[in-house]
């Protein structure tokens, strides 16, 4: 007998409390890829998987894979890295319900084969890559990002080290395909939909493509206060245009979900009297269409350098991440909305904006999501919140997929 509902809901908000107060900094939740406090967060779920009756291992990335029967595996998963000020529940949520769900199979005596896996990089909040720890599981890790650094100047690969792992290990972190029967993820929407239409639970169709870059803008750095504006080769000036068109582009494709956005500014040197000589920003640009993406990038990356000269300025991109929309596998939506449906409820489908581990597990093997409602569609800010209900039922569809699924 599997356990109800509500104490299910009730135990993950107790387990992603106890995660949420693992933070670099007092106020604010902000757990990075290959830190201590991924190293505290990786030890408490080792612990939950022991308990739950789950054999622990840990792969060359740091991803913690709690491990159930033998053969043939439903892999389940999820984050428990955070970006800067976080939500505790974007991540954790999905490792919290394998856990629980596999423990409750695991009590009643269920044969199967699942491993959990607890992913240490899906935010890409330290490094200028993402998805390093999925990408090792699924077999697409790209050694190139090893030499990335950090903004204190640690490289990835330096701090695998440091963090006891040794990167000639990352080859034996991938899953054999024919391993591999399929991959589940549960997930806050961290949008408005499902609450807007009343609904606990969705399933993801697909998820959006994504390009990330930086533009570095080029002027010269001058006195604030001798040289006149016409003479000018400000930066910042330079950067704010091009930043408008960032804006004026992303916005011309709603139906397709293409959303644009700058995350973050560094202007140089930086004092209150000095005309800026360079400054640099990230571009973040999604769309569900790869083809539309593409295009916006290249049409906004034309524009900045049109604005650039102008203004007789330098403008530079350097891209670090590109993903393809990614499609849920059907076959696998089907099974979820119909465990959805048997908790009483209906399946609405809908599309992911925020990237997903699921992204790059596709690539592995067929895989899906299923979405639960959090308040206000609020994340990646410490209101985010998810209900011990909503959980809870998440968690119980979670394990009537598990029995429905024929690996
Ligand atoms: O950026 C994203 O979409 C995800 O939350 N990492
Ligand atoms: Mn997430
Ligand atoms: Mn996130």
């Amino acid at each position: 007998m599997t356990p109800d509902p509500q104490s299910l809901g009730e135990r993950a908000a107790a387990m992603i409390a106890e995660l949420g107060a693992i933070s670099a900094e007092p106020g604010r939740l902000v757990r990075l890829f290959l830190t201590p406090e991924h190293r505290r967060a990786a030890d408490l779920v080792a612990n939950w998987m022991r308990e739950a009756g789950l054999t622990v291992s840990e792969d060359a990335l740091g991803t913690v894979r709690g491990r159930l029967g033998e053969g043939r595996r439903l892999l389940i998963g999820s984050h428990i890295d955070t970006v800067i000020d976080a939500g505790k529940y974007d991540g954790p949520l999905g490792v919290v319900a394998g856990i629980l769900a596999a423990g409750a199979l695991a009590n009643a005596g269920r044969p199967l084969a699942i491993d959990v896996l607890a992913f240490g990089d899906e935010e890409g909040s330290r490094f200028p890559a993402t998805f390093s720890s999925s990408s090792a599981c699924a077999g697409v890790f790209d050694r190139a990002t090893l030499p990335l650094a950090d903004r204190d100047g640690v490289t990835l690969a330096d701090a695998l080290t440091r963090y006891g792992k040794k990167a000639a290990g990352i080859a034996d972190a991938a899953y054999r395909p024919a391993d591999v029967a399929g991959y589940v993820e549960i997930h806050i929407e961290q949008g408005p939909r499902l609450e807007a239409e009343g609904k606990p639970l969705g399933v993801v169709t697909g998820i959006v493509g994504q390009t990330r870059l930086r533009v570095i803008v080029t002027g010269e750095a001058g006195h604030a206060g001798t040289v006149p504006m016409r003479l000018r080769r400000d930066a910042l000036a330079g950067a704010v245009e091009i930043a408008q068109a960032l804006e004026r582009i992303a916005a011309e494709h709603p139906e397709d979900d293409m959303v644009g956005t700058i995350g973050r500014i560094d202007a140089q040197p930086g004092a209150v009297n000095i005309i800026p000589g360079q400054v640099s920003f990230t571009i973040d640009l999604r769309s569900l269409t790869d083809r539309l993406r593409l295009d916006a990038v290249a049409r906004f990356q034309a524009e900045a350098r049109r604005i650039a000269a102008a203004r007789k300025l330098e403008v530079a991109f350097d891209p670090f991440h590109e993903i393809a929309t990614a499609a849920m596998a059907p076959k696998l939506q089907d099974t979820l909305a119909a465990s959805v449906a048997a908790l009483g409820h209906e399946p609405m489908r809908l599309a992911s904006g925020a990237g997903h581990d699921a992204q790059v597990m596709t690539r592995l093997c067929p895989s899906a999501m299923l979405f639960v409602r959090c308040r206000g569609g609020i994340s990646h800010n410490p209101a985010e919140f998810c209900s011990v209900a909503d959980m809870g039922l998440a968690i119980a569809a979670l394990i009537d997929f598990i029995e429905r699924f024929k690996p």
